[in-house]
């Protein structure tokens, strides 16, 4: 562990860093058609609005997508802010057929639908939604899983190539309420029981070429919520030092993909799943290689060579693509 002096300092060198606003440079690919015989998952955030117009396009695309480039989905990903608004019954309500089982339809996804809390899903419309969605995982039968806040899985199960450790990054606010209204957050115990299992995860030994860490929050974002001050404190040493390939993210409802220098860690997020859009606050020019106010969904596909993420839009479109390697070498198409 670092000394708070030395964490400080680290924090701050890194800051300097990050707002000198020279992009760092990447070696240039080719851009690569999806690989059938890979392993492949779709994410996307911030998708269970009440207004379902745009994540009805958006999950059309992924279908698709999915159907024209004969891929088998053998994982979703899905980065929080699953339900906004109320859920009326829990688990019973109506909105998990409509805007979960119909709307990413199993006959297309036949796979596992991992899921990660975001502060939506910490409202309290009355009833707590991250507990209906804990529940709608433990009573099974169906794809949803989410077997505890914060939990780690590889993937895929045999063979596995990555080790992903989803996290929950509703931490406590940094004036200390736990409660504004109908918004929740974790307590600071929990915050800090969550942060020692990180660590323990981290540190123990590597069974996969590639390791990837996902939370709803960004660390960093070009977007209106900005870099988040305590994860940076307390989650980014930690990717940097265990050298996690991919932090994925939503909460900025937008398309992100940004890289620091002598950063091991691409930060991913997408926000683009069916919520209303938001204007992003950095440009990708001064921070990125892209930021994108735009709908859509994301491709991770995975052999034990290299990691491809895709960015898609509402449309199924290519806009932005790089790749990975199991040394940290990121090559943009
Ligand atoms: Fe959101
Ligand atoms: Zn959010």
């Amino acid at each position: 562990m670092l000394s708070r002096r030395g964490f400080l300092r680290q924090s701050f060198a890194f800051s300097a860093l990050a707002g000198l606003g020279s992009l760092p440079s990447f070696a240039k690919g080719p851009i690569q058609k999806p690989n059938a015989s890979a392993k492949q998952l779709l994410m996307v955030g911030d998708w269970g609005y009440e207004d379902f117009t745009a994540q009805t396009r958006v999950a059309t695309a992924m279908q698709h997508y999915v159907r024209e480039h004969s891929l088998t989905t053998d994982a979703l990903l899905m980065l929080g802010d699953n339900w906004y608004g109320s859920l009326p019954g829990g688990v019973a309500s109506e909105r998990w057929k409509t805007q979960f089982e119909d709307m990413y339809p199993k006959s297309t996804f036949d796979c596992p639908a991992y899921a990660i809390p975001g502060n939506h899903d910490y409202q309290r419309m009355p009833e707590s939604k991250v507990e209906a969605e804990l529940e709608y995982a433990r009573k099974g039968g169906t794809r949803w899983t989410m077997p505890s806040l914060w939990y780690r899985f590889d993937f895929p199960a045999s063979n596995p190539l990555m080790t992903v450790i989803a996290l929950d990054s509703n931490v406590p606010h940094p004036e200390g309420p736990q409660a504004k209204g109908v918004n929740f957050t974790l307590t600071p115990e929990r915050h800090a029981e969550q942060l020692v299992w990180l660590e323990a995860e981290l540190t123990k030994p590597r069974t996969t070429p590639f390791l990837i860490v996902m939370g709803h929050h960004p660390v960093f974002s070009n977007g209106p919520h900005g870099d988040h001050k305590l994860l940076i404190q307390d989650w980014e040493p930690l990717l940097r030092k265990h050298k996690v390939h991919l932090y994925l993210a939503g909460h900025d409802h937008d398309m992100q993909h940004l890289e620091f220098d002598e950063h091991p860690t691409s930060f991913v997020l997408s926000g683009g799943g069916g919520a209303d859009l938001y204007t992003l606050k950095i440009k990708e020019a001064q921070r990125g290689p892209y930021a994108e106010k735009v709908y859509g969904f994301s491709h991770l596909e995975v052999t034990p060579e290299k990691l491809t993420l895709r960015h898609l839009d509402e449309t199924g479109r290519l806009i932005h693509t790089f790749d990975k390697m199991p040394d940290g070498r990121v090559q943009i198409a």
